[in-house]
């Protein structure tokens, strides 16, 4: 049996009707290696779709803490308090211990060194999780860096080692791994950019469900710009195609894949605003033009916009039957009025936890369409949007 090389055209991948597995191991490793072994490919193919399953489901989303430690810092830093491993488990575990979470939460993203953490009380954030049910999850990209040869965009890195990393994850309790690249619309987005972004992506994917964990598919449409919201439906368009083409490419296993698109707005910077039912209407064609009903959820990230519009168009998107979980991933969404009722004081702990149950609940009823704005207070409503915002 040849081995297939990346460079043939896509005819000669699928020529043959092999069943995907075989396929798979051919990919892998040369025949003579894959002859003196069992076929290990698609081994956690069931627990991948149970795992993506248990995330989409009805009334849940992910709260996603993932920051790094240096965006970390940027949040600690808007309450006055100095980004030390300290402040940073304290504020994991007053997120990680909020009593009921796992009501309204199914997987939290987790950033390494919260992966490895334990309360105060020596309890292992990752049992935290699973009492309330909710699944460990894990950033395993390694950050943006200049694209070269491009319009001033970046590609995003990681690729080297993630095998051994989403394994050793594995062990430790991670079931879904998140890779987030970024496409600006006011830079381009350039050819390249976009097929990096998609083929990077899609080789994160295959390697994440190679070992066990679901991949959260992140290519973001930054809101940066005064394009109006036809253009960010094109480029969504585009991109979204290109992911698609890579995914399948690399035998990705749909079923096990959750997405964390931006939903489609205009630029930050555009003249006019566009409601939650527009938002919705165009969000939803792109997705309907898009994605295959086999993914499980759509999990959608706030990307700088205030809690009550990520919510109010969440709520929107979810008015009539959609063919896959429509909910979210926020992490500014969900954190800010945590963050501003926190303050670092432990006697604010048990305030900013009912803070984080407020938004949390809120985003479940959206997730289930029954979400109503009113009562919201100010911070709810105040927007976040920073132009170049970096992660
Ligand atoms: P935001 O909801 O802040 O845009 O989060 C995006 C993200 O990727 C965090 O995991």
């Amino acid at each position: 049996m040849a081995s297939l090389k990346l460079s043939a055209p896509s005819s000669q991948w699928i020529a043959g009707e092999r069943p995907l597995c075989q396929r798979r191991c051919v990919l892998k490793a040369p025949s003579r290696r894959v002859a003196a072994g069992p076929i290990m490919a698609g081994s956690y193919t069931d627990e991948l779709v149970q795992t993506a399953k248990s995330i989409a489901s009805p009334g849940r989303g992910i709260l996603a803490i993932d920051e790094s430690n240096a965006t970390c810092g940027k949040r600690l830093a808007s309450i006055g308090l100095e980004n030390t491993e300290t402040n940073r488990q304290a504020y994991r575990q007053l997120l990680l211990t909020t009593p009921s979470l796992g009501e309204y939460i199914s997987g939290a993203i987790l950033f390494e060194e919260t992966l490895y953490q334990s309360t105060t009380d020596g309890k292992k954030f990752v049992d935290c999780l699973r009492e309330e049910k909710i699944m460990p999850g894990i950033k395993v990209d390694k950050g943006l860096v200049p694209l070269p040869g491009s319009n001033n965009e970046s590609w995003c890195q990681g690729l080297d080692g993630l095998a051994s990393r989403c394994a050793e994850y594995y062990k430790q309790g991670a079931r879904f791994a998140k890779w987030r690249t970024v496409a600006s619309i006011p830079c381009g987005p350039s050819a390249l950019a976009v097929k990096e972004a998609a083929w990077g992506l899609a080789r994160y994917a295959a390697i994440a469900q190679d070992n066990g964990l679901v991949p959260i598919v992140e290519p973001e449409i930054l809101l940066d710009g005064d394009h109006p919201i036809e253009r960010t439906l094109e480029v969504a368009e585009k991109v979204w195609a290109e992911v698609f083409y890579y995914l399948a490419e690399n035998n990705v296993v749909f079923e096990g894949i959750l997405l964390k698109p931006s939903m489609v707005t205009p630029g930050a910077e555009h003249k006019a605003r566009a409601s939650p039912e527009t938002i919705a209407k165009y969000t939803l064609k792109m997705l309907n033009r898009r994605v295959p009903p086999a993914v499980p959820g759509i999990m959608f990230l706030s990307g700088g916009q205030s809690e009550m519009e990520a919510t109010l168009n969440l709520n929107a998107m979810n008015q009539g039957p959609n063919p896959w979980h429509v909910s979210f991933s926020y992490a500014r969404a969900l954190q800010n009025s945590v963050l501003k009722t926190w303050q670092g004081r432990p006697e604010n702990v048990e305030a900013a936890q009912k803070a984080l149950l407020v938004r949390a609940k809120a985003n479940s009823l959206a997730q289930l369409g029954r979400y109503s704005a009113e009562g919201e207070n100010d911070e709810a409503k105040a927007g976040m949007f920073q132009k170049g915002y970096t992660y």
